[in-house]
């Protein structure tokens, strides 16, 4: 199949696109390079050839409807897979308008462009920020959508969207409700480059490494164990493998339709955890210190994957942290800068 991956340029696109490669798919990546990065496509489309696949690469941006239409008009794809948002928690309350702008109207007008185009396949990053701050841990898809932020409000708007779409349009489509993405892939080539780096497993390798100042631990006053948030972090070439399994199971639905499927490994950990982690793993020290909370943090968010596990077919590969943290590490400590 053909399969266009807006923001294959970025974190999980460009492991998703390399994932596409390896299954026998031609990815058509469309990324507006703002966070994205060319090297990273090109490392991500090595081995297309002997496959006999052309990959291509065509820069442009979902808010603009041009861009887009003269992308499906040069390109027929089969399916959309959807990662062109922002995504920090933190940011979305700072900058409500960046998000609610950003991510309605390149949703809107991606789901326009490929409605024309009479695509009817679409997977959507969604987030675990959907739930907010749930009652019930692990949270299964089940549980209310209630965001604290932003960010949260405007993925889970586009959640709903693509349900009415599924009506009006015929269209079939999946929200995959990841939770925190990390590590590399361990074939090297890919990994996380942010700018700013805000995410905690690169800022903790990047403070050993002496190349942050000590790690701030936002917060060691939530109700948890160790006073530190919990998380459940999933290797990002297991995010990937979630989008092929999802393309698998709209291939074979009927009709249209709209499922939402959470991505987490099922297990939690503290920050403090995390940082316990990496010094196995590395073994070395973290330096760090305490610091304020940040807005928008829950507490815990821990994910039950039963429902993926049980439909998708999906699991963890990669599923325990400490190899998770070795994949990253094995990226960030060959890194320039
Ligand atoms: N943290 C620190 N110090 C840091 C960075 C993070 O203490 O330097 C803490 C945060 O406060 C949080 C935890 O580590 O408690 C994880 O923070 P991340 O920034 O790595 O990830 P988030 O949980 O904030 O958000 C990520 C994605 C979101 C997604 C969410 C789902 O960025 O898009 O996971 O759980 F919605």
């Amino acid at each position: 199949m053909r399969i266009l991956v807006c923001g294959g340029a970025g974190y999980i696109g460009t492991h998703m696109v390399r994932k596409l490669i390896g299954a026998g798919h031609a990815p058509v990546v469309f990324d507006n390079m703002s966070t994205g990065h060319t090297w990273a496509v090109d490392e991500a489309f090595k081995g297309a050839e002997e496959k006999g696949l052309t990959p291509i690469l065509v820069k442009g941006d979902v808010l603009s409807t041009s861009d887009l239409e003269s992308l499906f008009a040069t390109h027929p794809v089969d399916a959309v897979m959807h990662f062109s948002a922002r995504s920090l928690v933190s940011e979305s309350i700072a900058k409500p308008e960046l998000y609610y702008h950003d991510i309605l109207v390149g949703s809107l007008n991606l789901l326009a462009a490929a409605n024309r185009a009479k695509v009817d396949r679409f997977i959507f990053s969604s987030t675990a920020a959907v739930y907010g701050t749930p009652d019930q841990m692990p949270i299964e898809e089940s549980c209310p959508t209630r965001p604290i932020t932003p960010y949260g409000h405007a993925t889970r708007m586009v959640e709903m969207i693509l349900e009415d779409y599924a009506q009006a349009q015929g269209l079939k489509s999946v929200a995959l409700r990841y939770f925190n993405a990390a590590g590399a892939d361990p074939e090297g080539g890919l990994g996380e480059v942010h700018d700013p780096e805000t995410h905690l497993i690169p800022n903790v390798l990047k403070a050993i490494l002496g190349k942050t100042p000590p790690l701030e631990i936002f917060g060691n006053d939530y109700p948890t164990d160790d006073g530190t948030c919990i998380r459940d972090y999933v290797h990002v070439s297991d995010v990937a493998q979630a989008h092929l399994l999802a393309l698998n199971y709209l291939s074979e639905q009927k009709g249209p339709g709209f499922s939402v499927f959470n991505i987490g490994s099922g297990k939690g950990f503290s920050v403090l955890e995390v940082m316990a982690a990496a010094e196995r793993v590395t073994g070395q020290w973290v330096p760090y210190k305490f610091a304020n909370r940040r807005p928008g943090d829950p507490p815990v968010l821990v994910a039950s994957a039963e429902k993926s596990k049980k439909i998708l077919d999906w699991k963890p590969e990669i599923a325990c942290l400490d190899e998770i943290i070795r994949t990253a590490w094995g990226w960030f400590k060959d890194m320039k800068n």
